[in-house]
């Protein structure tokens, strides 16, 4: 199927967030810190309230009212100490856009500094064991005898990588409209990669029962992760609109954006890994250090994909934090799998050198029977399927093996291969199905689509569901109003929205005319196995030694991702997420500022994405995986994995190339050289 809502996208009738045309809006325009720690000694917004159409100040002198529930990022103007330069001190309501930004700039803020730490390093003496990982995933694990292992094998890799700060990036940037009505009910016209979740947190943070508070957001730009959680506009536009009695816009400027709606935690990650001279692993340790914000603790789940891939007797897996003086990282497109599978698929990379073996063969002998820390038997796995396939058509046994040795003019050439993964999770979720009066079915469910063609997805799987042309269905979602669902989050909404559209769907054929299901009890019921897709990529490489500019000629994904519920859409989500990891791997990198906090490199001119110049040959193909224990669709998420292994696959490659091998994230030009 095309795209459902193609069209209005594409001729700009789709309604964002900031779209919505609501009657007496007025504009909200924050002001940020300036310094990275310290309290802020007073605000003074005389010359800003003189100025044309300003109608308020909000700041901490005068903190808005929040439920004590309020924390961390979202406790907008509670508190007089800073957590991080970038953070909102305060905001101007006014007439207009301009007005509301003109008067940001002449809202004078004192502070009392103190010296701040924005930098990450594997001795930093704040390290510490967070009580888990997201998503509440155990902080480590240990199995057998790591050092036993390391000890009595024949080739041994012990390795350290770095990946820096990441920023998600959506197109549309992050907006909010807010309406209060007369009996103190609120609207927010929000972009939300989940609306139920939204409505609950905006609730919470004010104080409000969740029946009193209503989140649409019909079309997203993307999210990434960056709009899984109401962002601090959804709660300014709330608090402002309340302070004026009268609907307010919030809109973040791309560099707030860098500052505000979350990132990527840079990582340093440790390996150890041992074989025996059947390139067996002995052992395999990975350890990641990472970071977090003084309000919040999140920490990412940067080794949880070592737990799961490859078997052996001695496998040690742990993390530790710091909360140092910056920006609340979040989750970015695989986070956890894309910067650790980084790491691990490398190290991998590093083995198969070392001990003289094909990188595919490496990964071949170490395939487990089940899951290697937990025991569980896999619902189903095809890492090896991928490889081979994948060799077979990037043609790979005519591959020499040897390093740095093929030149094409000023063009070093190579190849190199990873693996990847991703957890195949399912949430609970409502939905509805209803016989219109004029014979077509109304499907509804809170679901969002992020840009992923979740609406194209559900209206095939419901027209499956109900034996019926997919022209016969329509589906709502993207409303808090609707049948409560979870995030699209996680690679698991089509899952999640599918499950409970398809129980929906058989219920209202039993009924004739309606149909609602609750996947609670369901999911509960679910028998245990280790559940995860499986990908193995593929990329050549051209290296310029006379510039040191990595060109990605050829990049290939074969994924086993369970039934592929429409192949268009999948085949976006895998090549957007293989163009997103070409970006990890060679260009995106945000510059913590040392010297006064916050990032440098806040716009899209610095932070470097790749364009279509970039992307010469892209191609994703999957297997046709049939697993019966997920989910009535058999489905597995696709919509992160295409980004896991992406970077390792490239850097493998330069490697191959150049015969050196670079461990710091993005392979830039400068290293190179
Ligand atoms: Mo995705 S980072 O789980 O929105």
């Amino acid at each position: 199927m095309n795209r459902i809502e193609g069209r209005v996208k594409v001729t700009g009738l789709a309604t964002y967030a900031a779209e919505y045309p609501v009657e007496g809006l007025v504009h909200a325009f924050p002001v940020q810190s300036q310094i990275a720690k310290g309290r802020i000694r007073q605000v003074d917004a005389a010359q800003a309230l003189a100025m044309p159409g300003v109608l308020a100040v909000l700041s901490s002198e005068d903190p808005p009212e929040l439920a004590a529930a309020a924390s961390g990022e979202l406790a907008l103007f509670q508190s007089r100490e800073v957590a991080y330069r970038g953070q909102l001190v305060a905001a101007v309501v006014a007439d207009t856009l301009d007005n509301a930004r003109a008067a940001a700039a002449a809202v004078r803020v004192g502070y009392d500094p103190d010296d701040h730490d924005v930098s990450l390093r594997a001795d930093h003496p704040g390290l510490y064991k967070p009580d888990t990982v997201n998503p509440g995933l155990p902080t480590d694990t240990e199995k057998g005898d790591v050092e036993a292992g390391l000890a009595a094998a024949a080739t041994v890799v012990e390795v350290t990588y770095a990946t820096p700060v990441l920023h998600n990036n959506p197109m549309e940037p992050h907006a909010a409209i807010a309406c209060w009505d007369d009996e103190g009910r609120l609207l927010v016209y929000d972009t939300a990669q989940g609306t139920t979740w939204s409505r609950d947190i905006l609730a919470r943070v004010l104080g409000l029962p969740a029946d009193r508070v209503r989140v649409v957001s019909r079309h997203v730009g993307g999210g990434f992760g960056s709009k899984g959680t109401p962002r601090p506009q959804a709660v300014l536009a709330a608090l402002a609109a309340r302070a004026v009695g009268r609907p307010v816009k919030a809109v973040l400027t791309r560099q707030q954006m860098f500052d505000v709606t979350g990132y990527r935690t840079p990582t340093i990650q440790r390996l150890r890994l041992g074989a025996d001279a059947e390139g067996r692993l002995t052992a395999l340790e990975h350890v990641a250090y990472e970071q977090s914000s003084t309000l919040e603790e999140f920490a990412e789940q940067t080794a949880t994909p070592t737990r799961i891939m490859y078997a052996t007797p001695a496998l040690r897996t742990a993390h530790r934090l710091v909360r140092l003086d910056v920006a609340t990282p979040s989750w970015m497109r695989a986070p956890g799998e894309a910067p650790g599978m980084y790491a691990l698929e490398s190290a991998m990379d590093e083995l198969a050198y070392a001990a003289g073996m094909d990188p595919i063969e490496l990964r071949v002998v170490n395939e487990p029977d089940t899951e290697p820390h937990s025991g569980l038997p896999y619902s189903s796995r095809d890492l090896v399927g991928c490889l081979r396939e994948g060799a077979r058509r990037f043609e790979w046994e005519r591959r020499d093996p040897a390093p740095g040795v093929r030149r094409d003019g000023e063009w070093l050439v190579g190849t190199g291969v990873a693996a990847s993964t991703y957890p195949a999770r399912r949430r609970p979720s409502r939905a509805r199905a209803v016989r219109r009066e004029d014979g077509d079915y109304l499907v509804q469910v809170a679901a969002a689509d992020i840009g992923t063609g979740a609406r194209t997805a559900l209206t095939t799987i419901a027209a499956g569901a109900l034996g019926v042309d997919p022209d016969q269905v329509h589906v709502e979602l993207g409303d808090s109003d609707l049948p409560a669902a979870p995030v699209a989050g996680g690679s698991m909404g089509t899952a999640s929205w599918g499950s409970a559209v398809v129980r929906a769907c058989e219920e209202l054929k039993s009924d004739g005319r309606e149909g609602v299901a609750d996947t609670t009890e369901e999911i509960e019921g679910d028998a245990q196995f280790a559940r995860h897709a499986f990908g193995a990529q593929f990329a050549e490489v051209r290296v310029s030694s006379v510039t040191g500019e990595v060109r990605v000629s050829r990049l290939l994904g074969v994924f086993a991702a369970g039934h592929i519920i429409d192949p268009q859409l999948a085949r976006s989500q895998f090549i957007g997420g293989m163009t997103m990891g070409m970006g990890m791997a060679l260009m995106e990198e945000t510059l913590t500022d040392e010297e006064f906090g916050g990032f440098l490199r806040r716009d899209l001119a610095q932070y470097h994405v790749p364009a279509c110049a970039d992307v010469r040959d892209v191609e994703a193909v999957w297997l046709d995986e049939r697993d019966v224990e997920l989910n009535p669709m058999g489905s597995k998420g696709i919509g992160e994995i295409g980004i896991v292994g992406t970077a390792a696959a490239i850097g493998n490659a330069v490697f191959h190339a150049t015969g050196h091998r670079l461990r710091e994230l993005p392979i830039t030009p400068a290293k190179i050289l």
